[in-house]
């Protein structure tokens, strides 16, 4: 069977993470959740304590890039891999409160994005990828077969994301997690490198109004309608 690239992109908090997991699980696909990656570094600045005021560009951290090493790690009771950082699965602590205020403020360093950029590429030199993110379709995998864009409105997306946090036990205000979610996409679709839009051959989908399951079989179908006519 011929394997493709799929790119999942969109906004924080549309599920994309889920969808992405569910169709790489039904075409026996690797799943790659680029976010995880930007998350994972931001986790290693906080426990190194390398945000400064006076150091709006994140120099430092910038320097200790060499020292920071991911891999995705398959976990066979889950079914999918977990994220680890320098040898340590970090899978829970990335999606921490604090890690979303301060991972769009790292995802805006070029020198971050370009070494992120460059691991992507290779986990998906062989393709039957699914991968997930901001900038997949448009930056890390612009020849992909199928892209996907994935959109709803904040509110929604914010709710979804308040129930995922209190469900961790983590004490969160929703209007903090609203706040959270505008100020990521205002970053996301406004910095320099790499701004989150969609590709112009992706095909748009917005999950509002969606079940989990509506959703997931739309995606089923655009990517076996793309296998076949990549035969
Ligand atoms: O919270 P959510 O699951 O929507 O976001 P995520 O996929 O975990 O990504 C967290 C943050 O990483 C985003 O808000 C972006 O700032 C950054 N990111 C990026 O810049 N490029 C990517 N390919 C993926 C994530």
């Amino acid at each position: 069977m011929t394997k493709i690239t799929i790119a999942i992109d969109g906004f924080s908090s549309t599920g994309k993470s889920t969808v992405a997991r569910q169709l790489a699980n039904a075409l026996e696909y690797i799943y790659v959740d680029s976010g995880a990656m930007y998350r994972a570094v931001t986790l290693y600045a906080i426990h190194n304590e390398l945000f400064y005021e006076e150091d709006p560009g994140l120099e430092r951290l910038v320097a200790h890039l060499p020292e920071i090493h991911l891999g995705f790690v398959f976990d066979p009771r889950l079914g999918y891999s977990e994220i680890h950082l320098n040898g340590e699965n970090v899978e829970k602590e990335i999606r921490s409160m604090e890690v979303s205020e301060r991972v769009s403020q790292v995802a805006v360093v070029r020198e971050i994005r370009e070494k992120l950029v460059e691991l992507q590429r290779s986990m998906g030199k062989d393709k039957g990828i699914v991968m997930d993110g901001r900038d997949i379709g448009t930056v890390v995998f612009p020849d992909a077969e199928l892209k996907i864009f994935i959109t709803a409105s904040p509110d929604v997306r914010a709710k979804r994301r308040y129930k995922e946090l209190l469900g961790r036990g983590e004490q969160v205000v929703f209007e903090q997690v609203l706040k959270n979610i505008r100020e990521r996409d205002y970053i996301d679709s406004h910095r320099e490198f790499s701004p989150l839009k969609k590709a112009e051959d992706a095909v748009e989908i917005d999950n509002g109004e969606m079940s989990p399951e509506q959703q997931f079989e739309k995606v089923l179908h655009l990517a076996k309608e793309t296998i076949e006519q990549s035969l």
